[in-house]
């Protein structure tokens, strides 16, 4: 399946990664799927075309960003959210959308063919993640904070996912700007005696139960 880029960023940018990716998405076929990390909001439009394909309107998208750079998450690693290098896009957000495309409101509307299957939150996904019932959840897409004690927080949080015998695909395992991805993802598939496949010439951790 083609993985489209919606005229956005998406740090699934790399020739062939995004159908990639979906096709790894459509051997589950998960009903309800969870993005941690939705930045732009491209791979949340493609999960929920893919969804819609399959399920009709028998799915559900939730997705998980902080939305907005704050002291918070000063030590993250954000994507550059401007189109600094692209004047043509910058103009076009700025004064013809006049949207930040990195915001709760662009991506609900870049979402609002699906507006009844979709949950965006705001927030951060430390404190976020205790207060969903992941045990609705059966496919996690996690590309959020990058920092090793936010990638286990949400590894932790997603075990229930993986006790129901669904999916934990984490983006950037070989990421050499962000080394505490692959620190807690190994740690957390030791400690927990997990199947773990390294997918996507290295790019992705695929986490299972065993
Ligand atoms: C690499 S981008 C996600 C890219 C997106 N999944 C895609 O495919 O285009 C990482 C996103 O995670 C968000 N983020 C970073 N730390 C976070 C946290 N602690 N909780 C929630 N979101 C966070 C950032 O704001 C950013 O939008």
């Amino acid at each position: 399946m083609e993985y489209k880029k919606y005229y956005r960023k998406t740090s699934l940018k790399q020739e062939g990664i995004g159908s990639f990716f979906l096709n790894e998405i459509l051997k589950k076929n998960p009903k309800t799927f969870l993005e941690i990390g939705v930045f732009h909001g491209v791979t949340a439009r493609n999960v929920c075309e893919l969804l819609f394909k399959s399920h009709g309107n028998n799915f559900n998208y939730i997705g998980l960003d902080l939305f907005e750079e704050s002291d918070e998450n000063k030590n993250e690693i954000i994507p550059n959210t401007t189109f600094s290098s692209n004047p043509v896009k910058q103009f076009y957000y700025k004064y013809i959308k006049r949207q930040n495309p990195y915001s709760l409101e662009a991506v609900e509307e870049l979402l609002n063919k699906f507006k009844n299957n979709i949950h965006l939150i705001k927030g951060n996904s430390n404190k976020v993640l205790k207060k969903i019932d992941m045990s609705k959840i059966d496919y996690v897409f996690l590309d959020g904070g990058h920092e090793y004690n936010t990638v286990l927080n949400d590894l932790n949080c997603c075990m229930d996912v993986i006790n129901n015998s669904g999916t934990v695909l984490c983006d950037d395992y070989d990421l050499q700007q962000a080394p505490g991805v692959k620190k807690a993802i190994d740690e957390f598939v030791n400690k927990n005696n997990l199947n773990c496949s390294i997918i996507g010439n290295g790019r992705f951790a695929k986490i299972e139960k065993n």
